[in-house]
């Protein structure tokens, strides 16, 4: 399939490199063109604009962007994505925005060929074809494109008719992640702080049910990494603020997300904004880097 990826940050340039191992023609574009570097060795074409790029993914053009702001310039502006998309071609949104920009990108795109497929997993696990795709939108597009999820991710979840469906349930799969992360790290950081002896920390969390799963593999950057890792502080803030406007708007009192969220604000003013969420526990260590 002749497929077109918007956006070579992390997630793009995984989406990116999976289509490419599993055999399709891929063309890319980002904003810093420099970033598509290694996706160019690896054989996708750049295309010099967002126009280009929608032209030569006569089959699907996917977008993964920071945030709306990113989505409303790349594929809802004058020269962006709309300008020029093939109308054999159905626009696939990956980004993690609000339900509402969802709807808004479906409503703007000729025919409605549109649909939101929030990523839940990391660029690793895109790469590896381990992610879960979280899909939303029209059922015949989803149809037209199931070979391409299933060389992505193996398959995916369906949420139904309307895109913000799935954006709802990303963004409240992302508030369980960034707060189980920052409870972690006050867990960790009050462990070290009482003086107890670091391998058995460790040995306890390593093994405690009581630690999610998803959370294991933070577990050694919170405790003694960098926090180079693949999730910024600032786009974790983001999908916290986009899941309390989501809450809230549905009169739900989200006070424990507020919290959350203001955790994630404090890392990214302290300057940590682009390390991984992990970087949230220097924060109870009261030492910011
Ligand atoms: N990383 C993860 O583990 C993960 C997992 C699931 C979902 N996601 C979601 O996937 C999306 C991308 O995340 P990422 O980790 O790849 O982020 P990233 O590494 O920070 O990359 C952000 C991308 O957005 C582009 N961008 C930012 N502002 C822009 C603007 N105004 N106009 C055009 N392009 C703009 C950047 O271009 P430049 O290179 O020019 O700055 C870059 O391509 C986000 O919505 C994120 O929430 C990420």
């Amino acid at each position: 399939m002749r497929v077109s990826v918007l956006g070579m940050g992390r997630m793009g340039r995984a989406l990116a490199g999976r289509l490419l191992d599993t055999g399709h023609a891929v063309t890319v574009w980002n904003r810093t063109a420099a970033r598509a570097t290694p996706l160019l060795h690896r054989g996708a074409s750049l295309a010099p604009s967002p126009a280009d790029a929608a032209a030569a993914g006569d089959q699907a053009v996917l977008v993964s962007l920071a945030d709306e702001e990113a989505v409303r310039q790349t594929v809802l502006g004058d020269s962006g994505v709309i300008s020029s998309l093939p109308d054999t071609a159905v626009v696939v949104d990956m980004s993690t925005v609000g339900p509402a920009m969802s709807r808004e990108e479906e409503a703007a795109i000729p025919g409605g060929r549109f649909l939101a497929a929030p990523i839940a997993g990391a660029p690793a696990a895109v790469e590896s074809g381990q992610a879960v795709l979280i899909v939303g939108g029209g059922r015949s597009w989803v149809d037209v494109l199931e070979g391409l999820f299933d060389d992505l991710a193996g398959g995916y979840m369906y949420a139904g008719e309307d895109p913000g469906a799935a954006l709802i349930l990303k963004l409240l799969n992302n508030y369980l992640l960034m707060s189980g992360i920052a409870v972690l790290g006050e867990v960790v950081a009050a462990a070290e702080g009482t003086g107890l002896d670091p391998s058995v920390i460790h040995t306890y969390l390593s093994s405690s049910p009581l630690v999610a799963p998803a959370l294991h593999n933070r577990l050694e950057d919170i405790l003694h990494g960098d926090h180079e890792g693949w999730f910024s502080v600032t786009l974790g803030e983001k999908d916290v603020r986009l899941a309390i406007e989501v809450a809230v708007g549905a009169g739900i009192d989200f006070a424990i997300a507020e919290s959350v969220a203001s955790r994630y604000r404090a890392a990214g003013e302290a300057g940590l904004g682009e390390k991984d969420i992990a970087a949230v526990v220097e924060l109870a260590r009261h030492r910011p880097h």
